[in-house]
Parts: C-alpha cells; structure tokens; sequence
C-alpha cells in the first residue's frame, strides 16, 4: 500500500533533517506515523503532510523527527578511531598547541561530536581523555549535538543498560567511569572532560563555534547527496585551521571536497583539513 502523498512527504522530511528517503523505504511511513497521527489527531498523509510543511506544531514535527531517524550507535563503534585519537590526533595536536606555551597557558581542545544519538561516541571520546590523556582533561570542552531530543536527554542521563553497555564497553573502563544500577550503569561523569549536550539539526541550524575535531560519524550516509556536500562544507569551516573530522565507516569525502588530506592510523581513517602546505612538508619530513 502507498499514499499519493509519500513523495512529498519525503521531500519534506529531507528539507527538515536531511534524510534521503528513496520509494522502497516509504513504507517506514506507514509503519512509523500512524502513532503520530494518533497522538495528534491527524486524520491522513495528506493531513500530516500539511502540518509538516505549516511548521508550527512543533510537538507534532519533533516526533516525526523521532520515529524517522536512526540512533543506532554504541560504545568505541569503529574502535580503532578512539586509537587514533590518542595515539595520533592528540599527540600532534599537543606538539603545535604546547609550543611555546606556558604551563597549562595552552589553548582548549574543541571537540564535536555532531549527531551524538544516545551519547556513546561523547563518553567513549571522553573516557579515552581521561585513560590516556589526563593532564587535558579539565582543557577539554566537548560539545554533543543530535537532532533527536530523545536522545540527547538520554545522553544527559548517561544512564545505560547491560545490553547498551555489553556493546562495545571496555569491562575496565566500566569498572572505573561507571556506578553499578538496577539493569545497568551510570556513568561518573566528575572523572570526564566537561561534555556539554544539546539540540541540533545539522541542516537548518549553523554550526557551534570552531573546533579542533569533530567526530561527524553515520549521519551523512543517510542525507541526500546534495545535502551531504554542505554538510561536509558545514564541518570544514567549523574547523580550526589543521582540524581533523572523523566520518562513519562508510562515510567519505572522496568526489565530494578536495581540499583535505586523508590520514590514517591503522585501519583508521580520518580527515584534515584547512590544513596549509608548508605543514604537509613539515609533517612529511618528520614522518620519513
Ligand atoms: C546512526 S546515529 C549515529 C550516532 C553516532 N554518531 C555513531 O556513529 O554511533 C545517527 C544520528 O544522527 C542523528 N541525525 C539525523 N539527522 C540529523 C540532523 N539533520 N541533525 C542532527 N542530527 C541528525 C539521528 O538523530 C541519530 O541519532
């Protein structure tokens, strides 16, 4: 079954989150709306589609926004990017920032992780901080963004269950960043950098202030490919010149930017960016 309304209400969920949802997937409408209407005492697609583009019930908005998004994620997904944050991007970013400055007189570091979801990727950032890299701990300011409201309050809870936790969590890490619950666990959030979370949809709403890294992982897969480019655009100029933006697994920036260089540590991969010539060279002697 379809309704001569789906086409358009794809077109509108792309202009509100910038998701890509192609014919065959229509069907998630059906399965997931319903309750919505329900709730809002909406009686068709075309109805619901109204509202939508009307824009004014934003109850109504955040929960199609919430029965259309995908939070799925866990502790350390793609682990070997949490490596190459303490073994690598931090190591350099450590030489350029505490040259020449004074004890504890160096500047910030700026992390983002844009599309957060439930808040895994923040906490395992974080955890490795405080493991590898204490002394930056209380330099650090990370800011968690997701479009879901949902799930950025989970975030704030950082409350999660054994099956949540099962699911990528290190048993030491566990053992020293979390409280025992019923069913579960809590994470310690004292022993962290400070990890602010929020809001935000990454298509209508500009970008927080500059960045050292930004982690912008398995959000762009689903975005139309027009919106995936200013998406990656987005990331760059939030940036500080020879920031770094980790993308998903399956996420590139290859045929979409060519300004940026590829870096990899093991199977990791990951990209710079803004990042000047004469550094390039820099890096280049030093490495051979
Ligand atoms: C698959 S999860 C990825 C979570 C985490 N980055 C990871 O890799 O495990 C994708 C997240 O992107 C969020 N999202 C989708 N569209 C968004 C948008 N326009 N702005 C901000 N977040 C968005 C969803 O709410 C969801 O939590």
């Amino acid at each position: 079954m379809s309704d001569q309304a789906f086409p358009a209400i794809a077109n509108a969920i792309k202009r509100l989150t910038g998701l890509h949802i192609e014919p065959e997937k229509y069907y998630l409408f059906e399965h997931r709306f319903p309750e919505v209407m329900k709730e809002h005492g909406v009686s068709s697609y075309a109805a619901l589609l109204h509202e939508i583009e009307k824009g004014t019930n934003q109850k109504l908005i955040s929960r199609v926004i919430e029965k259309i998004t995908t939070h799925e994620t866990r502790f350390f997904r793609d682990e070997s990017i949490f490596d190459a944050l303490v073994e690598q991007i931090i190591p350099e970013w450590k030489e350029r920032n505490f040259q020449g400055a004074g004890d504890g007189q160096y500047p910030p570091l700026k992390i983002w992780s844009a599309a957060c979801s439930t808040g895994q990727e923040p906490y395992s950032i974080a955890m490795m901080l405080a493991e590898f890299h204490l002394q930056l701990v209380r330099k650090t300011q990370i800011i968690a963004t997701d479009i879901s409201e949902e799930s950025v309050a989970k975030a704030v809870q950082g409350r999660y269950t054994s099956f949540e936790l099962s699911r990528g969590l290190p048993e030491k890490f566990r053992k020293k960043f979390f409280s025992e619950t019923d069913g579960g666990a809590q994470i310690n959030r004292t022993l962290l950098p400070a990890i602010e979370f929020k809001p935000m949809n990454l298509v209508t709403e500009p970008a927080p202030d500059r960045f050292d890294i930004i982690f912008c992982r398995n959000v762009a897969y689903y975005f139309a490919p027009d919106l995936r480019l200013a998406l990656f655009q987005k990331m760059k100029a939030a940036l500080k010149p020879e920031g770094v933006l980790v993308l998903g697994s399956a996420e590139s920036l290859n045929g979409i930017l060519t300004d940026y260089v590829l870096r990899e540590f093991g199977l990791a991969r990951y990209y710079e960016m803004n990042t000047a010539n004469v550094t390039l060279f820099a890096r280049k002697k030093k490495t051979e």
